[in-house]
């Protein structure tokens, strides 16, 4: 039987601390990547892989997230009035883009929690689930080709990407079995955060996932794991475990930028400005310039 569509889940309910004191009163999802806050990029994955209802789980601190995606007649009504179409077309996508909810965490209890805050909104359909630290190139097609994946193996669908050893203590890290596909694993285990030595693989779980709606069920009643929190990959640990689900991993090799700490997040902005057709001819050679004087 047919499923019903995907909808997404987005979850920005953290506190940010590793960008204080930006993120004292703003949410760390409304920083600025180039001249767009990290989650619009998300949102706009998620429409781009033709998912038209999205939620996002908000804490604290984070009216302006929906504030963001609401329309601004008066902001409008002035470009309007200056003639300035350009920035007009861009304040109003964000407005127009998606189907946008919001639900509210309530407690930060961690990730498998803020997703199945989810539950009441999604109900029997299958989900998305897409974290803002992630930025995924708009070039490389990731979220589509997982909800090809869900579709063909009737499983659970978690995005992998090789990552240095010295970096692996940092994600959720999955053991696996190659099947025909070679840029498709299956997962036979899931760890959050392992040590290197007890690292059961190089391939690191980016923020994507494909879940069954019956993963609410399993979220429900998963104990808090790693640092006291209730950890999304133990559900996944469970689905992976269960011969009648299964989990499977499509290994990413294209382009990901990761905003979860400040370095990471200058080389982000660097990298996708680099690439821009409007700041690019310009950045491009002052930074090799720069370069030359460090
Ligand atoms: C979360 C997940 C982790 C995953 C990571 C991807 O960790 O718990 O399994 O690998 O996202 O970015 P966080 O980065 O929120 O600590």
């Amino acid at each position: 039987m047919p499923h019903k569509p995907f909808k997404a889940v987005i979850p920005a309910a953290g506190l940010g601390t590793r960008f204080l004191p930006a993120t004292k009163a703003m949410p760390k999802e409304m920083l600025p990547v180039v001249d767009k806050p990290a989650i619009q990029y998300v949102v706009e994955e998620a429409v781009d892989a033709g998912i038209q209802d999205i939620l996002i789980i908000i804490g604290r601190n984070k009216n302006n997230i929906a504030n963001h995606f609401d329309s601004v007649p008066e902001l409008e009504s002035t470009l309007e009035r200056k003639g300035d179409h350009d920035r007009l077309a861009e304040v109003k996508h964000a407005s127009d883009l998606a189907d946008i909810h919001m639900v509210r965490q309530g407690e930060p209890l961690g990730l498998g929690h803020a997703v199945w805050r989810a539950k009441g909104h999604v109900d029997d359909h299958p989900l998305a689930v897409l974290l803002g630290d992630d930025l995924i190139d708009e070039r490389d097609d990731l979220l589509k080709t997982m909800l090809a994946e869900y579709d063909k193996r009737e499983a659970t669908v978690v995005a992998l990407m090789e990552v240095d050893p010295a970096q692996i203590h940092l994600y959720g890290v999955a053991s696996v079995e190659p099947t025909d596909d070679p840029d498709v694993v299956r997962v036979t285990g899931m760890v959050e955060k392992p040590n290197a030595a007890d690292a059961p693989s190089n391939l690191a779980v980016i923020g994507r996932y494909v879940l069954p709606p019956e993963v609410f069920e399993i979220l429900e009643r998963t104990k808090p794991g790693k640092g006291g929190e209730i950890q999304l990959t133990d559900a996944l640990q469970e689905l992976a475990h269960d011969p009648a689900r299964g989990v499977y991993g499509v290994v990413f090799r294209g382009r990901r930028y990761d905003t979860g700490d400040k370095l990471d997040y200058i080389k982000a902005i660097v990298q996708l400005a680099a690439d821009r057709e409007d700041l690019g001819p310009e950045l491009r050679p002052w930074f090799k310039e720069f370069a030359a004087t460090l």
